[in-house]
This record gives C-alpha cells, structure tokens and sequence, in this order.
C-alpha cells in the first residue's frame, strides 16, 4: 500500500541495555513508528533456570523508553499471551537442538513461539534481533522462512562493554568477582582471531587454544565453544569459509554466551 508507514519491531525481556538501545536506533532509522515489547517469557526459560531472579525494573525501562522516544512500550500481560490452555507452539525443529538448545532443551520452541505470537500482534514490517543471540536470531530467520511472515529481519552487531563483555541483562547478576572473569569468553573469541589471522584453520586446534584459555579462569567453566557454519550452524572442521564460533559458559551460577564471525586470512585478503 502506498504511503503505508513502516512499523520496525524490537521484541525484548527488558532490563534495558545499549545492546536494545543499539536495535531501537536501527528502527528508528529505517521506520516511522517503532514498537519495544517488553515480556520476560516464561516459555523459553526450563524449570531450573533464571526465570525468578531474571531482573526486572519497570519503571525504569518505562523511564529508559520515554527518553529514548519509543513509539509503543508494548508490556503483554501473561495471562493474555501465554493462556493456561495455550496449545499452539511453534518449534524450528533442528536449529533449535543444537548447542544453546542442547543444554536447553525447551528455549528456542519458547523464544519462537512468543516471537511468532508478537509478530501476529505487531504486524511490523521489520524486526530487529542482535548478533549476540546468533542461534536465536537464525531460528527466528528460518520460522520468518518457513511460515512466510512479510517481516524482514535485521541482526545487528553485539554492543560490548569497554572490557569486551557482551552487554546483557544477565550481567547485572554477576558478582564483583565474577564481573571480572566474564571476559574470558571475549579473550577466548580475540584468541581465536588472532590464530586464524596466523593461518590456524583447524577448529580442532583452534578449540584447544579456548580451552587453555578457559583453564586459567577457574571462576568460568566452558559449556561449548562451536565452529559451525553460519547458516545451519552445523559443525565445521575447518575454516575454510564465513564461520561462526559460538561460545557458552557457566561464570559463577550465571550462564553467558558470546559469537563470532570468521574467516580464514586467505578469504579478507581476497575479499580486498
Ligand atoms: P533480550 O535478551 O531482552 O534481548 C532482546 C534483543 O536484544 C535480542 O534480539 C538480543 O539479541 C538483543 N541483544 C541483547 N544483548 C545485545 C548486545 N549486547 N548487542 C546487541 N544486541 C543485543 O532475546 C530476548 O530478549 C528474548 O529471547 C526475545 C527475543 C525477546 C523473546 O522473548
């Protein structure tokens, strides 16, 4: 329709950070009218997990959102979106056993089907996920795919803290000490770049190398540090091509996760 006004979407668990602030930026941008939905989704989080303690500052994301000039602060009440007699699920079968999905079994059938109800309810014309959660935006590609929503979607760049932290909600969790080892995951994906960079495409060795780095850091225990590829994030034996590496570890009784993109020196010098 001509003349229609582009509606960008950012769907978010709250506890505003600059990594939500970096995708808003993008809507605004692009679209006219851009709605945060803000839902901490007990679909995606197993019996064992965060949910409880997962933090929540109302007012101040209220607060965050009006400074930042959101259009639409949408906050679902649970009880209208997820229904006790809720019977729909939508499971992006494979991508979602994998790796974030092996350790938890139930998340990525819960992110997508909250996502595919938000679509529903929002309409938008674009959606915006960050890179940080690369499996999880992959999944949300392939559902986009496979159920024909008319919703491009948008991965942007993971926003770090000076550090190289990955900005999450979940940080605020850590304890001083704890704070402080997080970066092993970072140090971990700069250790890797720099290997490949020396020519080191054997992500057999290239996994090694995460490990000992992972050693030194007693606070921090790896829970998998996989080279797939980009796509259908299956694993790769060698960088031979765009990679990712995904990384997960437990630091302290805080779960992080933290990605990549790679590719062999041979492919930057050929892409000059
Ligand atoms: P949440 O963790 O709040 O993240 C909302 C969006 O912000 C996701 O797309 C996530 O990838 C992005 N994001 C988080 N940290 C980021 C960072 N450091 N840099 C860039 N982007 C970042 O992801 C979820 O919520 C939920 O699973 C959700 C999609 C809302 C479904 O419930």
């Amino acid at each position: 329709m001509r003349g229609k006004k582009k509606i960008g979407f950012v769907p978010t668990m709250g506890a505003f950070h600059e990594g939500h602030l970096s995708l808003l930026r993008a809507a605004q941008r692009a679209c006219d009218y851009q709605v945060v939905s803000l839902f901490v989704n007990p679909l995606q989080f197993g019996p064992e997990e965060d949910f409880d303690r997962y933090p929540r500052d109302l007012p101040r994301d209220r607060a965050w959102a009006l400074a930042n000039h959101v259009d639409l602060l949408f906050l679902p009440k649970a009880d209208e979106i997820v229904p006790v007699d809720l019977e729909t699920f939508v499971s992006v079968e494979s991508l979602s056993r994998r790796w974030e999905g092996a350790s938890r079994p139930q998340h990525f059938r819960g992110v997508a089907t909250i996502v595919a109800k938000l679509f529903q309810i929002v309409r938008p014309d674009i959606a915006y996920f960050g890179q940080k959660d690369y499996q999880q935006a992959t999944i949300i590609r392939q559902m986009v795919r496979d159920l024909y929503f008319d919703i491009k979607i948008k991965v942007m760049p993971t926003l770090r803290e000076k550090d190289g932290l990955a900005k999450s909600s979940r940080n605020a969790l850590l304890s001083h000490e704890d704070r402080a080892a997080a970066t092993v995951l970072y140090r971990a994906l700069c250790s890797v770049q720099q290997s490949i960079r020396a020519g080191t495409t054997d992500c057999h060795l290239l996994k090694k190398g995460i490990e000992s780095i992972f050693k030194k850091e007693p606070r921090a225990q790896l829970d998998y540090a996989a080279f797939c590829d980009p796509n259908r994030l299956e694993p790769i034996r060698h960088v031979t091509g765009q990679a990712v590496l995904l990384l997960a570890a437990k630091v302290g009784s805080v779960r992080l996760i933290d990605n990549l993109l790679v590719r062999p020196h041979s492919a930057w010098r050929n892409a000059r």
